[in-house]
């Protein structure tokens, strides 16, 4: 995020802008211990719900969860872009903006990506030959057995990557790569000293960008091993956040009109196969705002095409509040029997891809506020007509809003007006305001309030760091937050690298854990409650899922999992 400024000169910047002084330029500010407090400028409040950390140098808002250090502060006040930002407080704090024209760096970088380019090239032309060599027969027999005929596989350029350690490494060697440059382009790891291919035994996918460069591979385990699919790590020309899958495709499509957005790779090759044009996918991460910029440069319209299980539903309404923010208009196909596109054009083609319902967002959205609902009850259509009320307050067009209003109303059987009524009631919060210039991007899973509270004491220090371990943290960026912690990294340093908006909100929030007792003794009470409800969280989720897999165990494995389950219920008895 911060482009070509250093590290050190961005602390020296925030160490010059105090935030409670750039704070208190907005809103007035009272001090209570170490912080101080006012009425949030993000969100409509009367009674003070912000605060800024002295310490931590970081501001949170406990009513509406919005937080950052003062660089994010100014880009949500100001509706200014990150260098705006830095530029004004630079300004502010006297400070003089590295020269960034006489970087005698640049060209230096400029070859090395044109280098990592060559390599990219090589390999995978170097994994494609593969495939119809003796090595790589496995993994064309993989890619028969999914469907595919040589064509798909001339296509997408598909390769195979080498049994044995270190085939790719060798043959870049020979000619003239050196490993450092094979490493920094995600092609090889570096370990003990030694150098390996990254990826081995796998079906690959190369990822083209749209000016035609191969950035970066994704590999497909062929059996078990973990992880399905590898991707290449982030490298001087590979950002996964801001790339797409066979986008080099689509952009040759003329007046497609549209974009067809799917999660994985395979879904991609299949529906094209079948004969549906400009199928992209992200790469292995959730949609991006970058991602949703990217589309709008080819489309004026996106499908979301995502997997028809629960996780795909509700990726897909995360997506579409990305697209909404971006100005992309967004249907969404929602595929029967959780099937993904793959399965779901194995079984249909084209012609059933085709009569598939495109859903409006709107439409969507309605669709999904009826999960979990008994619709035949009046309970259940009650909770639907308010959520239905809440999504049509955020439709822009009246006309539009009309139209929905109408159907709502006969669908639920309140009447128009009660509706109006019930949409004009929303608490401001669910209000369609967007005081951010940037949007912000999917809402994060959030970090359970057990692990929250750990982390804000273990920020504070007042946790001894033997007591906890990083693995007690959730997978994902409670766990990172931990590490780093434990590292003995500081909050302000944690919440300066998080480029995505919704999660250093969350971020910040774990940071702000309330009430905190103020007394070391109690402190030390609160972690070790929290850490034993983190911990037997675990061991219940473990037991649930051995209880799933003795349902399809052989005799002889059931009696193990049985014996693991007691090892599990004496603990948890303990
Ligand atoms: P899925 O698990 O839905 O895989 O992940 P898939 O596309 O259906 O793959 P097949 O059909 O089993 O081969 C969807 C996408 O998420 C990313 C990949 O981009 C994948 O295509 N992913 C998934 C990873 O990056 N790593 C993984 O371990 C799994
Ligand atoms: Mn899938």
């Amino acid at each position: 995020m911060s482009g070509r400024l250093s590290d050190v000169w961005l602390d020296e910047l925030r160490s010059r802008s105090p935030l409670e002084e750039i704070v208190s330029e907005y809103v007035p500010l009272k001090q209570k211990g170490r912080r101080f407090w006012g009425c949030c400028p993000f969100h409509n409040e009367k009674t003070p719900s912000f605060s800024v950390d002295v310490d931590s140098q970081l501001y949170y808002c406990f009513g509406c969860h919005k937080g950052g250090n003062v660089i994010h502060f100014v880009m949500e006040m100001e509706r200014m872009e990150f260098m705006d930002a830095v530029k004004y407080l630079a300004e502010r704090a006297h400070m003089a903006l590295p020269e960034r024209t006489a970087d005698p760096g640049a060209h230096i970088r400029a070859a090395e990506r044109e280098r990592i380019y060559e390599a990219n090239t090589l390999a995978a032309r170097f994994f494609h030959a593969l495939l119809w060599q003796d090595e790589g027969a496995g993994a064309l027999n993989y890619l028969y057995r999914r469907g595919l005929t040589d064509a798909d596989i001339r296509r997408f350029g598909l390769g195979a990557s080498p049994q044995g350690w270190d085939g790719l490494v060798r043959y870049l060697r020979d000619r003239g790569f050196a490993d450092e440059l094979l490493v920094k382009a995600g092609l090889a790891v570096q370990k003990d000293g030694k150098v390996f291919d990254m990826f081995r035994a796998r079906a690959i996918f190369p990822i083209i960008s749209a000016q035609g460069h191969v950035v970066g591979f994704g590999g497909r385990a062929m059996g078990d091993a973990q992880p399905k699919y590898l991707n290449t790590p982030d490298t001087p020309v590979f950002n996964k956040r801001q790339g797409l899958f066979a986008l080099n495709l689509a952009k040759k499509e003329r007046n497609l009109g549209r974009l067809i957005l799917v999660e994985g790779y395979m879904d991609t090759v299949s529906l094209s196969r079948s004969g549906v044009r400009g199928v992209v996918a992200t790469l292995g991460t959730a949609l991006t705002e970058e991602q949703a910029r990217l589309i709008k440069r080819y489309a004026p319209e996106v499908w979301v095409s995502y997997d028809g299980d629960s996780a795909g539903q509700k990726a897909a309404l995360r997506a579409l509040d990305i697209f909404d923010a971006q100005g992309v208009r967004a249907r969404v196909i929602d595929y029967p029997d959780g099937m993904d596109p793959d399965d779901f054009v194995k079984v249909n083609g084209q012609t059933g891809f085709e009569s598939l319902r495109k859903y409006e967002a709107t439409e969507y959205r309605l669709l999904r506020a009826r999960d979990g609902l008994d619709l035949a009850t009046q309970e259940g259509m009650t909770q639907y007509a308010m959520r239905g009320c809440a999504i049509l307050a955020r439709v822009k067009s009246p006309i539009e809003r009309e139209n929905y209003l109408r159907a709502l109303a006969s669908e639920t059987g309140y009447d128009r007006e009660t509706l109006l009524q019930q949409m004009g009631a929303l608490p401001a919060a669910q209000q369609p305001v967007r005081r951010t210039l940037r949007p912000r991007g999917a809402p994060q899973a959030e970090i359970p309030a057990a692990e929250r509270a750990v982390l804000t004491l273990l920020a504070e220090g007042a946790v001894p760091r033997d007591m906890v371990r990083a693995e007690d943290f959730s997978d994902g960026l409670a766990r990172r937050m931990a590490q780093w912690l434990l590292d003995g990294g500081s909050a302000n340093a944690l919440v300066a690298q998080i480029e995505d908006d919704a999660q250093r909100d969350q971020a910040v929030r774990a940071l702000n854990y309330a009430p905190i007792p103020e007394e070391r003794d109690g402190a030390l009470k609160l972690v070790q409650t929290c850490l034993r409800t983190i911990r037997r969280g675990r061991l219940s989720e473990r037991a649930a899922n051995i209880q799933k897999e003795i349902q399809t165990a052989g005799a002889e494995q059931k009696r193990a999992l049985y014996q693991q389950m007691e090892a599990i219920n004496r603990e948890l008895d303990g």
